[in-house]
This record gives structure tokens, C-alpha cells and sequence, in this order.
């Protein structure tokens, strides 16, 4: 694979497709082996695609375990890649052309094991999606969100804010990456203790 200095994967070659990915390498192992664990049948949700790298490597895990998932990828701007990549008869992905505090609200409570929010949204409208994706996880649901950053070196303070307000300061990182991590029952606690 093709690195960035930052440690960021460049560009990914491979036969099928070629695409940029946003995430780091250790990011896209982690997402990876959590998209593995999603149960038959299960729904994978992404916020944010772009390109399509997160996803391409969400739905290569997908495949690998044979779960039969669906993914659904919710851009506001896809980028030619991603619709390449898709190509309008994807059997598996779904993309759905959109703002996320819009469709959101729309998804049906308890239908997605895994959702892998990455739209650089912080302050309060972060924190409505966390409350949404709390709703719309399945029991054992699990949300992945990108750039918590504990400094401003790329911008996001607000994302990091808003992480650390919805969960009064106890969030857990994967470590190694900026990528916070929650169950279902910790949004769902965070959020009474919110209230
Ligand atoms: C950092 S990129 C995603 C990179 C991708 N996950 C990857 O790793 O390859 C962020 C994406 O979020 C999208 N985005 C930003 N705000 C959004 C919103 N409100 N709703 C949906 N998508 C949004 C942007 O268009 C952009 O493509």
C-alpha cells in the first residue's frame, strides 16, 4: 500500500477498484475486523464515504466472513470513486445521497449492528447522531466514530467536545487511532445522564 507521511493510506490499488481512503491503516485493520464480527444478515451503516474507502474495506470484511450483511452508506457528496465503486446494481450497498442529520431521524430503531460515523460533524449536531445511532443500534450494536483529537492539529476539536459531553468525559478509544467507540448501552446511559 501507497502511506501519507501521517501514516494516512494514500491510495489503494488493488484489481477491483482504485480509490482514496481518509483513515489510517491501523483504522481501516480495526474496521475491519469489527465489520468480520457483524452477525448473518446484519446491516453495516456508514456516515460519510467520500471516496469510498472505508466502505470499500467494511464490505471486503463483509464478504470475507460470509455474513450475507448489507451496507448502507449515507454521502451528502459522493465522489466519483464511490459511485464507480457502487456502480448503481452494488447487490450489497445501498447509498443513499443525503444529509445525515436528515435521514437519520428516518432509520427504523434497532436495525443496524455496526455504524461507522465519519462526516467531520461536531458541537450539538454531533450529539443528536450519537443519540440517533443509540436508537437505531440493535441491542449488541456497536458505533465507531472518527477524529477524536486531542488537540487541534487537523481541526476537529469539536468533535472531541462533543464526544466528551454526550459521554460526561468516559470515552473509550481503540487505541492507536482517533476512533471513539461505544455499545448501544453506553450511549444509551450516557444519554440519560445527559438528560
Ligand atoms: C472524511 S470524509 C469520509 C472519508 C471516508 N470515511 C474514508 O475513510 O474513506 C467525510 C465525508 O463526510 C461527508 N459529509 C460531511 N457532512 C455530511 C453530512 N451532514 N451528511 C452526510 N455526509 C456528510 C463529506 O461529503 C465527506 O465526503
Amino acid at each position: 500500500m501507497n502511506y501519507e507521511d501521517n501514516g494516512f493510506i494514500k491510495r489503494v490499488e488493488t484489481d477491483l477498484v482504485k480509490y482514496k481512503c481518509m483513515i489510517s491503516a491501523i483504522e481501516v485493520y480495526q474496521l475491519f475486523c469489527y465489520a468480520k464480527k457483524i452477525p448473518k444478515y446484519g446491516v453495516y451503516l456508514e456516515m460519510g464515504s467520500m471516496y469510498g474507502g472505508s466502505l470499500y474495506y467494511a464490505r471486503k470484511a463483509i464478504e470475507i466472513a460470509r455474513s450475507k450483511a448489507q451496507l448502507i452508506s449515507i454521502e451528502v457528496n459522493p465522489q466519483q470513486e464511490l459511485i464507480d465503486m457502487i456502480d448503481g446494481h452494488d447487490p450489497v450497498v445501498t447509498l443513499i445521497r443525503g444529509r445525515v442529520e436528515n435521514i437519520l431521524p428516518l432509520i427504523k430503531d434497532n436495525s443496524i449492528d455496526l455504524i461507522f460515523h465519519d462526516t467531520d460533524i461536531g458541537g450539538n449536531f454531533l450529539k443528536q447522531i450519537i443519540y440517533h445511532c443509540g436508537r437505531i443500534l440493535k441491542k449488541e450494536g456497536i458505533l465507531i466514530g472518527h477524529d477524536y483529537l486531542k488537540n487541534k492539529d487537523r481541526g476537529f476539536i469539536e468533535t472531541k467536545q462533543a464526544v466528551d459531553e454526550f459521554f460526561s468525559g468516559k470515552v473509550r478509544l481503540i487505541e492507536g487511532t482517533i476512533l471513539y467507540i461505544a455499545s448501544k448501552k453506553e450511549i444509551i446511559s450516557a444519554e440519560k445522564v445527559l438528560k
